[in-house]
This record gives C-alpha cells, sequence and structure tokens, in this order.
C-alpha cells in the first residue's frame, strides 16, 4: 500500500477473499499466476501435497496485506479480519481449512499482539453430510456426519501500546459508547444475520458483511477524526459506515468493475469526511 504512509492510519477494518473458498478462487488464481499454476498441477497429480500448497499460496497472498496494513497502523492501532473456515472435498476427501487460526499466527510472526476474538454466529444452514447439501438417511448414524460451519471469525490484533491520549481528550469523549452498547458489543458471540436478501447485486458479489459489523467494529476501535482502513473495499461498507461516524476512510480494490457502484453508495449518503479509494 505505497500511497498510505507509515503509522498514519488508526484501524483497519475488514474482510478478505476466503481461502479455499469456491468463489474466490478466480480472485486468487488472477492474483497470483503461481496459485494459478498449482490448480493446474493439482489436476494433472491430484496430490494432497498440492492441495496444501495452494493453501499456503492463498495465505501468502493475504500475508502481503496483513504485513502492510502493521506498517501502516499507529502505535497502538487495531486490526480487525472477518474471516470463516472453509470446508471443501479436493482428491475425494473432505476437510476444513482453518483459516482463522493460519492468519492468528502469521499476524503474531509479523508483530501483532492477539486480543479476544470475536464469533459471529450466522443463522443456521442445514447440517451437512459427507459435505453434500443434506444429512440424507443416515444422518442419524455415528460417526461420519460433520459439524456445519455457523460462525465466522472477528480476529482482532494490537500494533504496540495502548494508544495514548491527551487527559479529557473531546474526540474520545465524544466517540463514548453506552453501557448496553458496551455490554453487547464486547461479548464474544454475535448473533448477526448477514446481508439481507434484498442486498444489491453488488452486495451479494462482494459477499458484503452487515452494516452492523463495521458500525461496531468502528465504534469500539477508533475515535472521531480517525482514519479507518478497509484494504479490500468490496462494496465499501467498511468507507460508508466509517464516514458516517464521522471518521476518514482510505481502501483498496482490485476489481475494477466495482469502482463506479462503490463510489455511488459512499457518495448517495451525502458524506462529507474523506474517503480515498485507491485501485490496485
Ligand atoms: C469479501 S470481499 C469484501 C466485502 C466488503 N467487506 C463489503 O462489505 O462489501 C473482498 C474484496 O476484496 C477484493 N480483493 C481481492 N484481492 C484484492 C487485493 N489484492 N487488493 C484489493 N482488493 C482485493 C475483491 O475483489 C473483493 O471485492
Amino acid at each position: 500500500m505505497p500511497e498510505i504512509s507509515d503509522g498514519s492510519v488508526q484501524l483497519m477494518v475488514t474482510s478478505p477473499p476466503y481461502p479455499m473458498i469456491e468463489m474466490w478462487d478466480n480472485v486468487f488464481a488472477s492474483g497470483d499466476p503461481k496459485i494459478a499454476k498449482l490448480w493446474q498441477k493439482l489436476e494433472d497429480d491430484g496430490q494432497d501435497g498440492t492441495v496444501r500448497q495452494i493453501y499456503d499460496a492463498m495465505h501468502d497472498y493475504l500475508s502481503q496485506v496483513w504485513g502492510e496494513t502493521y506498517r501502516v497502523l499507529v502505535d497502538g492501532g487495531i486490526a480487525c479480519i472477518n474471516i470463516g473456515d472453509a470446508t471443501r472435498r479436493l482428491n475425494g476427501k473432505f476437510q476444513l481449512f482453518p483459516n482463522h487460526s493460519r492468519i492468528i499466527e502469521v499476524c503474531e510472526k509479523i508483530g501483532f499482539t492477539t486480543l479476544p476474538y470475536i464469533l459471529w454466529k450466522k443463522p443456521t444452514t442445514k447440517p451437512k453430510y459427507k459435505g453434500k447439501g443434506a444429512f440424507l438417511g443416515s444422518g442419524f448414524l455415528p460417526p461420519n456426519a460433520y459439524v456445519t460451519l455457523d460462525c465466522e471469525f472477528i480476529l482482532l490484533f494490537r500494533k504496540g501500546n495502548l494508544r495514548k491520549f491527551p487527559v479529557h481528550d473531546p474526540d474520545r469523549y465524544g466517540s463514548a459508547f453506552t453501557k448496553s452498547q458496551r455490554d453487547e458489543w464486547f461479548s464474544q458471540i454475535w448473533a448477526l444475520k448477514g446481508t439481507k436478501q434484498t442486498s444489491s447485486e453488488l452486495e451479494r458479489r462482494t459477499a458484503a458483511y452487515p452494516e452492523e459489523i463495521a458500525e461496531r467494529l468502528i465504534k469500539m476501535f477508533s475515535i472521531k477524526g480517525d482514519t479507518v482502513l478497509d484494504p479490500f473495499l468490496g462494496s465499501g461498507t467498511t468507507a460508508k459506515i466509517a464516514m458516517q461516524n464521522e471518521r476518514s476512510s482510505v481502501g483498496y480494490e482490485t476489481d475494477q468493475n466495482l469502482l463506479p457502484t462503490l463510489t455511488k453508495r459512499i457518495k448517495n449518503d451525502k458524506i462529507v469526511n474523506n474517503v480515498q479509494i485507491i485501485r490496485r
């Protein structure tokens, strides 16, 4: 993120493309030609080791962004990463790809301190049998049914020490949350619906997260006047909510087709603060 100076961002809130989730395969393959080659290799050799290499390469791709996030955050800045694990049948084998634990390991190596994370509990989908839609006839017989993934993670990290503020800083005091907000937001499980059925084609295509998630995280971990970064803007939920809450916003998006709608979505809200969208 060469356009962003070291130590100039107070908060990062994002949801990247999820490794090993099919809808993001092309994004990873076009972002890194090595990943496209590895998928070809898997077709040829059908080896579990190649599956592992693909998974590693997808996380290497994301890791560059976590490293840059560390650089641009201020001392005491917070990074919030919404990520889901993936289940997938490859080479005839059904397995879990635990994206959340891989990202924690990578971020700790970069230098971040891991903080207690949030589980976003989505409305339950049907349990799966052998990775397929329903439990079918033998769904009540042990031991070959799988637990359904109905939670995503909101991982939380801090760079360096606690942020320091002047005594009675009016921006900080003016950003206080209420007691009921504190009790609800700082508990570990958030039971929230996904984006609405009525969400736009753009929001579905980018797997947008609910505005409520961005709103809570921004109010929990930044104060008025701060700058909030989203390195994977998608439909621009983070930028829109940051600006509605008197924060500035900066972000990146590689899919150029999203830009006109993304810009319109942000402008439609008659937001006056700064937003800077940088194309990769
Ligand atoms: C899960 S979506 C983000 C959804 C977003 N939180 C929202 O509410 O709309 C991930 C986005 O990252 C974008 N993307 C993928 N690789 C990228 C990269 N290297 N730099 C910037 N954006 C990237 C994709 O095009 C996609 O729009």
